[in-house]
Order: structure tokens, then sequence, then C-alpha cells
């Protein structure tokens, strides 16, 4: 069976034409219907609008795709239409139709972000061909939008940043272990995130609906602890007036996520493992059990196996906690997750701060990617908040970054040694220098930090004063000779 040539022309533009809303309005009805006859014969969807005016209203409605607008009409032009049309919806194609020999009108229309212009009289092929190009390069533009907000869906989980394949592992594993009732720990220095890992966790399973009670068992003294989680009953202690509900009990239903788990008191460790193992919590001064679903996840910025090993944390306890381990590594260690942070507390902490910021200069951005980071991500945070206090321009420069920033920078000994061609003797005596100056003289201090008996270093301050420094830069270089 032959195909007819229209299908086979068309074939590249059905996809478009296919579910392509076409706008047609033209304040000539018979010109109206007559376009309307021939898009619809070609599989566009057609709606019409008899002036200026109503095209604008219908636009404004949305489901449109594309307008063709006739110029001359009497209650709003096609030019006005075309600009009110660009302020509703800029990413919506206008072709204008404009009248024989009017050239002008065509440049003004594409000046104002006209698609394209069409001359009266003209071919139906003509319009055709235009509309199919438009539509193509809409589709491909709202693909480009839509690849870009998927790259940044993976960046990010809730309020967590991650570009690295670190992080991309862990946005992996929040998703797979939210799903379940099993213990996690979070590893990780001090600073890392495993808060909002936590509560991602809480955020993305069922229990997201219930509770999310946070504690850390480092900020309240051993002897409240436990009746801060498991409740106590009226006079269990001299405090007690009342009976107190347990931060279980409050988490019940919930997530109960438990900060600094290597400060757990080894004496309360076997009163929490039974709530892990039997959901059973025993409020202090009763006798009475009640029973509590709670999920538990732990953190710790310690190394728990020597923990472990040196008897401070229960075996049979670290098993339970640990079912499913997550590790954030530190900052870092991913260095490709410095730059979308930085934008990500730059857009939080200038809209806080009513700012105007556009993001970071490139020296700025080269200082922070080569910075470590001791106070990983919480410390990058500070550091931004810090600078959108100070920036005055719409970047932020390397003037408005922590000092300590820069002078690790401007520090970087090793890099002028190298350029100035010191000696192995030469940067010796000025590190040797410089670190008796930090200990204030004191040769002893001295000595045990960098590692040398008193002796030698005795031996080698003589030596300097005997040959003191040529100019500021270093020594001057040995001559074998004197
Ligand atoms: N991946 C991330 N994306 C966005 N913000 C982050 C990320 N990691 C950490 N932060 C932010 O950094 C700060 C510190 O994070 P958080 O409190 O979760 O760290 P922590 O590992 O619990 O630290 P600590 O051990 O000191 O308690 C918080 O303000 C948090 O919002
Ligand atoms: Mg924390």
């Amino acid at each position: 069976m032959a195909s007819s040539p229209n299908t086979i022309d068309n074939l590249p533009a059905t996809r478009e034409r296919a579910r392509a809303v076409i706008l047609v309005v033209d304040d000539d009805a018979a010109q109206r219907a007559s376009l309307k006859d021939d898009l619809e014969h070609e599989g566009f969807a057609v709606e019409l609008a008899d002036g200026g005016r109503a095209g604008v209203e219908r636009v404004k409605r949305g489901g449109i795709d594309l307008v063709v607008s006739d110029v001359k009409m009497p209650d709003l032009d096609g030019l006005d239409l075309l600009r009110e049309v660009r302020s509703v919806d800029p990413s919506l194609c206008v072709i204008i139709i404009t009248g024989f020999g009017s050239l002008d009108t065509a440049i003004r229309a594409v000046k104002l972000g006209a698609y394209d212009y069409l001359p009266k009289p003209f071919e139906t092929d003509h319009l055709l061909l235009l509309i199919d190009k438009a539509l193509a390069e809409r589709a491909l533009r709202s693909e480009v939008v839509r690849l870009r907000e998927e790259v940044n869906r993976r960046e990010r989980l809730d309020n967590l940043i991650g570009r690295s394949p670190a992080m991309q592992e862990v946005f992996s594993l929040i998703r797979r272990v939210a799903g379940s009732q099993a213990s996690v720990l979070i590893t990780g220095d001090s600073g890392t995130g495993k808060e909002l890992v936590a509560r991602a966790i809480h955020a993305h399973g069922p229990r997201k609906a219930r509770p999310f009670v946070a504690m850390n068992c480092s900020a309240i003294p051993e002897t409240l602890l436990e009746s801060e989680l498991f409740g106590y009953a009226r006079g269990a202690h001299s405090t007690a007036r009342t009976d107190r509900q347990g931060l279980f009990v409050e988490a019940d239903g919930g997530t109960l996520f438990l900060d600094e788990i290597a400060e757990m008191p080894l004496a309360l460790q076997p009163k929490l493992l039974r709530v892990l193992q039997d959901g059973e919590v025993r409020p202090l001064g009763t006798n009475k059990v009640e029973r509590v679903d709670v999920r538990v996840i732990a953190a710790t910025n310690r190394d728990l196996t020597a923990h472990l090993r040196e008897g401070h944390l229960r075996e049979d306890l670290y098993y339970r906690l640990n079912v499913v381990q997550i590790h954030l590594p530190p900052l870092r260690a991913r260095n490709e997750d410095v730059l979308p942070l930085a934008e990500h507390f730059l857009t939080h902490a200038a809209g806080r701060a009513g700012k105007l910021l556009r993001g970071f200069s490139e020296s700025a951005k080269k200082i922070m990617l080569s910075y470590p980071f001791p106070g990983n991500v919480r410390e990058l945070e500070n550091m931004v908040e810090r600078a959108v206090a100070l920036a005055e321009g719409e970047l932020i420069g390397p003037d408005d970054l922590p000092p300590a920033m820069l002078e690790r920078r401007s520090q970087d000994r090793l890099a002028t040694a190298v350029t100035q061609g010191l000696t192995l003797d030469q940067l010796e005596r000025e590190y040797i220098e410089r670190v008796l100056d930090a200990e204030g003289g004191n040769k002893t201090r001295t000595a045990l930090r960098l590692g040398l008996d008193r002796k030698t270093l005795y031996r080698k301050l003589e030596e300097y004063a005997a040959a003191p420094r040529s100019g500021p830069g270093g020594t001057p270089p040995k001559n074998p000779g004197e």
C-alpha cells in the first residue's frame, strides 16, 4: 500500500503536531475559518480568536503551543498582541502574518520577539513549514529545561546537596533504607551533615507524618539522660513532681535520632538495647512497661570500633544500631560538592539578607576549592553567611572570605620557595626560625615540635647567628670556600 506523499512529508513533525494547540488570531472571519481548516487537516488542534484582545485573554488561560496572528486588527493589533503574549509566556512562539509589502512591520515584529513573519498572500505549505520549525524548537528548548531540572534533582535530596559520587551513593542509600525499619548508624566528622541525612531518611519513609525527635547524648548530663529517654513517674527523683514522658514515647510511630551515640553511658546501654529489641520502655520509678514503635537512627563522629575495643560500648548494642551504616566523607574528600554547596548557601543567605548576589568570583572559587574545610560543610556554610554580610558588589570576591582562608593561600611557602630557588638549608633555616618564633623563643618546645634533639637545635641556631640572613627572603647560599 502506497502512503500518500503528504503523510511521508509530515513524518518528522507528527509527534509535535499531534499534541500541538494552535491559536489563530484574525478579525477576518473567512480568513480564520480557512486557516482552521488547513491546520486541522494537518493534524493540529486549532482555536480561534477574533481579535488581539481575545487572543491575549486566550493565551493567559494557558494550553496554547503556538500563536498565528494577523497584524491589522481593530482592537489590539498583532504587534501589541505579540508584546503582551511575550510578557505572559516568553517561551511561546508567535508567527505574525503581515500585509503585502509591509517589510517595516515584519522587522518590528521580529525585533519584538516574533518567531517569524509571513507576508500575505502566502502558501499554506509555507506557513506549515514555519509552524513545524517553531514547534520543534520549542520542544528542544523544553527538553533542555527538563534535563537541567533532572540534573538539579539528581544533585539534591531535600536539603542535602551533593554532586560527588560519594554523596550520590549516600542519596541512593537513604532512598533504599528509608522504606525499611532497620536501624541506621551515620558516621562522619563534625559538620558533614549527619543530622540532615537522618532527617532525610525520616522524611522519605512511611513514618514521615509522625515525629522526628533528635537528642544529643553528649549535651545532657548522664544523670538526666535516662529520664530524658525513658521518662519517669512522679517522685522518681527529687525534681520529678509529675510524670514525664520520655523521648521514646514522644517519638512513638516516628524516628528517634540519637546524636553522639558514643557518649551513651555504659550503664544505660542495656536499657536502650531492650527498647531496640522488644520495643519496651520502662519509665524511671515504675514497674510498668510501655510499648513503643520507634525507628532509631544513631550518629557519631567517633571511631566506634575503638570504643568497642576499649569497652565503652556494648557489642550487642553496636550491632543493633549498626544494621545499615551510612558514612559521610569529610568535605575535603569530595571537592565536587564545594561549589554546589556554596551556591546553595549563597541563595539562602542572600535571600535572608535581602541582597542581590549573582555568585562567586573566579578567584574566590579557586580559594574555596583549595581550602580543606576542617569544619566541613558547617564551616563552608558559616563562611558563605559571613561573605554575604560583607559583600558589596554582586559577586563574592576573595576579600569577602575569612582571612584564615586567604592566609593559607599566601602561605603556600613551598610554592614560593620553588620559584625563589631556595636550597634545602635555606628552607630549613626559615622553618626553624618560624617555629622558634611561634613558640615565643622557647627552645625546648621548638625542638620538640621540630622533632630535633635540643643539642642539634642549639648547634643550628649558633650557625645561623654566625651567618646573618641577607634579605627578607632567606639565608645567603653557603659558600663552601669560606
Ligand atoms: N550535603 C549538605 N547539603 C546541604 N547542607 C548541608 C549538607 N551537609 C551539611 N549541611 C549543613 O551543614 C550544617 C551541619 O550539618 P549537620 O548538623 O547535619 O552536621 P553533623 O554531621 O550532624 O555535625 P555534628 O557532628 O557537629 O553534629 C547544617 O547547617 C546542615 O544544614
Ligand atoms: Mg549533628
